[in-house]
This record gives structure tokens, sequence and C-alpha cells, in this order.
């Protein structure tokens, strides 16, 4: 694995040219992905900015352009019509000021107001790399350029420690009030969230105090990535806590999860009613972000996540890319549960049918599987002899999916643990699989549950096999996003 100083990991992008013998090089990788975003170099990490403004999806990644390194962060922009098909726009805000001078980190949107407004978090190191984060605001010009503020929106709070950061910006209809939720660490090293206020979006923010999150004051040292979503008449907060082991998710550290209950901007208190829920059930997915809209959609949002997680290490990263985004997902409520869907619109994706004889799936495609209840297996990636492969079964009496890439030739983050498990309390129905060049996003019985998995098939693991209670139909999938080298 290749090491990287400081100045190679937060060296400025000053030409573009610098790095097109690495796109030129990387496009050849055989586990670029089709229809999923991924970096145009580098790595990719939290999607950032999405929302809908004027007849375009916007969406932005955080973005290292020089290999697969957590360094200088910039935005890099992608758009749509229909959050299927994406264009790369190039980068977006840029680390060029004196408060972001180590990073664009990640932040939110607010539509409406004209344009986009995108709020972010400004990594900011003094000489002696001592960081100081700053709430920095941009308008996403007509030319898709970064307009950025003359002056942050507020600095670092004193009270808390270095780790505070990714603005969530939010108008509550009840205060008429706008509010920034913040990640932060307190200065006893555990995890919370700010909160600030201001009668208008652009000016005027102060301190408001800690989200009081009864139950959860001690759970994980920071909490990345905070936001609040209403759906249906509950509110959602979803985070990321750092630093904890969860039962189930073997030695991981780092979670994307949710709690689902009430919050109350009067007290400042998000009151949960059950327990952590983590958003997607599988190995690879944090950061995820809900899209701003401009008519508040009070029966859904559309999340999009990074299939991929801080400290891990991927097979790609020897050929100078990470990363990748999930598809979006449609979130409801079904009851008092969470569900995620794929977009509809995905099935306009689909190509040919797979015929029922094939003995191998192409490489990007869709399954639907019906299945009857009844223990079932699916072996995807089988070797010759149908050996080895990703697999994904279900057993009656116990009522447990299952969810094993310990089989595939090549392994990695085996200490995130290889196999998930999920009891269905209604059994097993439903199974909707998008499978990519190195990706696989599992979704149970219409949303109940997700399972997201990067995957780096090996020559040879092409095979796959269905057997017990179930039908699957396959389409092959049309590609939706394009290499480009568009900086
Ligand atoms: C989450 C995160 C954010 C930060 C960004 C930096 O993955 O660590 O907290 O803003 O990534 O790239």
């Amino acid at each position: 694995m290749k090491t990287w100083t400081r100045e190679e990991r937060y060296r400025v992008l000053k030409d573009p040219e610098e790095i097109r013998p690495l796109h030129d090089r990387i496009v050849a990788s055989p586990y670029r992905q089709t229809y999923h975003i991924q970096p145009v170099t580098g790595l990719l990490n939290d999607p950032n900015g999405f929302g809908y403004h004027d007849g375009l999806w916007h969406l932005f990644y955080q973005w290292c352009p020089w290999g697969a390194v957590h360094g200088l962060k910039y935005w890099y922009h992608v758009t749509s019509t229909d959050l299927i098909t994406w264009k790369n726009e190039g980068v977006c805000v840029k680390p060029d000021t004196e408060w972001d001078n180590k990073g664009a980190y990640s932040g939110s949107a607010l539509a409406g107001h004209g344009s986009l407004y995108l709020y972010y978090t400004g990594n900011h190191r003094d000489s002696d790399w001592t960081r100081k984060s700053y709430t920095c605001l941009v308008r996403l010009g007509e030319d898709g350029t970064a307009q950025k503020a003359e002056a942050p929106l507020f600095g670092p709070n004193p009270d808390y420690t270095e780790h505070q950061r990714d603005p969530k910006i939010i108008h509550d209809p009840v205060t008429q009030r706008y509010y920034i939720l913040l990640g932060a660490q307190r200065k006893d090293r555990t995890g919370c969230c700010l909160v600030y206020t201001s009668k208008e979006p652009f000016s005027g923010w102060s301190f408001l105090g800690e989200l009081k999150v009864p139950g959860f004051e001690d759970f994980g040292d920071m909490w990345e990535c905070p936001s609040i979503e209403q759906i249906n008449g509950q509110d959602i907060l979803l985070f990321c806590p750092q630093h904890l082991t969860i039962p189930g998710r073997g030695n991981a550290r780092n979670h994307n999860g949710y709690l689902i209950g009430h919050m109350d901007y009067e007290t400042l208190t998000f009151t949960p009613i059950g327990r952590f829920h983590v958003l997607d059930r599988g190995f690879d997915s944090y950061a995820a972000e809900c899209a701003a809209t401009i008519h508040h959609n009070k029966d859904r949002a559309i999340l999009i996540a990074w299939m991929g997680l801080p400290d891990a290490v991927y097979p790609t990263d020897d050929e100078d890319w990470s990363g990748c985004l999930t598809l979006p997902r449609v979130l409801r409520m079904r009851g008092r549960r969470l569900i995620q869907t794929p977009i509809e619109e995905l099935k306009l994706l689909r190509g040919d049918v797979v015929p029922q004889d094939a003995k191998t799936l192409p490489r990007a495609c869709d399954l639907e599987l019906h299945c009857g209840g009844q223990d079932m297996e699916l072996h995807l990636f089988t070797r010759d002899g149908g050996r080895g492969g990703f697999i994904i079964s279900y057993d009656h009496e116990h009522q447990l999916f299952t969810v094993d890439r310990s089989h595939m030739k090549r392994r990695f983050n085996n200490g995130e643990g290889e196999v998930r498990k999920r009891v269905l309390e209604n059994g097993l129905q439903q199974l909707r699989i998008f499978i990519d060049h190195s990706s696989i996003e599992i979704f149970v019985n219409d949303g109940d549950a997700v399972f997201t998995s990067r995957i780096f098939p090996k020559e040879g693991e092409t095979g796959y096999q269905l057997s017990g209670d179930a039908m699957m139909k396959a389409w092959q999938m049309r590609p939706a996003v394009r290499d480009d080298f568009v900086i």
C-alpha cells in the first residue's frame, strides 16, 4: 500500500492536466461503475449539497484528486434531470481561502431563494496544524461556479474539541427559523450535535445550544453528518456516531444510523422513540444525505450515501481511486418503520432480460426475486462448479436472512465482519438486487432492510446459482454515468 506524505495529500490542484494521466489510467479498471456516481480520479467520500433547483438535481461529492487518500478535499459537482443519469460538471467548491485552506469539508444545500445555496465546513489548519472549523456559505452561480460569501457564517465553538463539522441547513415551519446542525465532539470525548439558528438563511447566525437526545448522551466519540428529516409527520435524526461497536456489526467502529422520534426546536430536544437503527445493514455505507427540495415533500425524502467507510482500505486503492455513491433511495414511513426503496426511475435503465437458462449474469444488472418464504439461497459471482461467491440466503426456521461475502476470492476490510444477518419478522417475500461492476445493493421486502456492499470479483467469478423457494427475473442495466474528464 502506498504511503503518502502530508505534502502529497494536501497538494493543491492547479491544472487539470496534472491528473489527466491518472484519469486515463483508472477508466480502464474493470471495477469502474456504470450506473453509480464515482470519482473522476482519486478518492470520493461523502455526498454533499444534494438538492433540486430549477429543473435539475445537483449533487457534490467530497473529492481528493490525487489518489485513494483523505487529503485536501474539494466539492466535485454532478447533475441530473432524472436522478439516474449523471453528468460530470467539474470542481465546484475549492479550498482556496484562509478559512478552508486545508479542505472544503461536507455540508448540505438549501433550495429556493433563486439558487442553490451550499453550506460547508471550511477545514482550516494553522501553521502548527491546529484545526479550526468554519461554517461557510456558497451560492451556486448559473454557470455552476461557486460564489463564496466574503466571510464564514460562524467560526469554531471554543467549548468543544476541534471536531465540529458538516452543517445541515434546516428551515422549521413552526418556529419560522433556520437551523444549522453540526456534528461535534464534547471535551470529554463524547459525540453530540450543535445547533445554530438565524431568522434568515444567509446571516445573523448564533449558537443556540447542544441538541438534547435523551438516552444518547454517551454514544460514540464524535457524531458526523447529522440531519433531521420529517417524513409523514415523524422526525428522523440521522447521524454517524464514531468509534463504538454495535452488536452484529463485527469490529466496525463507524456507523450511519437513525433515531425515529420528535424534534422540538423550542426546547432543543429530540425525543427518540425506540432504539438506534443502522441505516444500511450491509458493509459499506456512510455519511448519508437527504436532498433539499423547494417544496417540502411530506411523505418521502431522497437519500444517497457514500458506499465506503472511514479508515477502510479497498482493492482499487492501488489503482489510485476509491469510493462511489449508493443509488438514490426513497425514505418513507411504514407504520413506525423507516422504509428505503430504490427510486422508481431506475427501471428506465433496464435493458434486455437475461434468459432463464443463462449461466452468468451481466456485470451490471437489476434482479427481482419473488420468494415463497421457505429456505432459499442465491450464490452470485461463483467460480467453476458453483464454488465460492457472494452468498445471500434465507433460513425459514429461524426467519434469518444472511449476506456473506467471505467466500469471494478478493476479501477486504475483514475486520468489519464479512457476514451480516437480520431476522425478518414477516418472512422473506421479495428481493431487489442491483449489481454494478464493484457494488451490490440488496433491498429486502420492499425496503424493510438494505444491505450494501462493495465487491471486487476476480477473473472467473462469473457464475450464479439460485436454489430453494424463489423465482428470479434479471435485466441488464444500461450505463448511466460517463467517465468524462471534466475538472
Ligand atoms: C465523514 C467526514 C466528514 C467530513 C468529511 C471530510 O466521512 O469525515 O465529517 O466533513 O468526511 O472529507
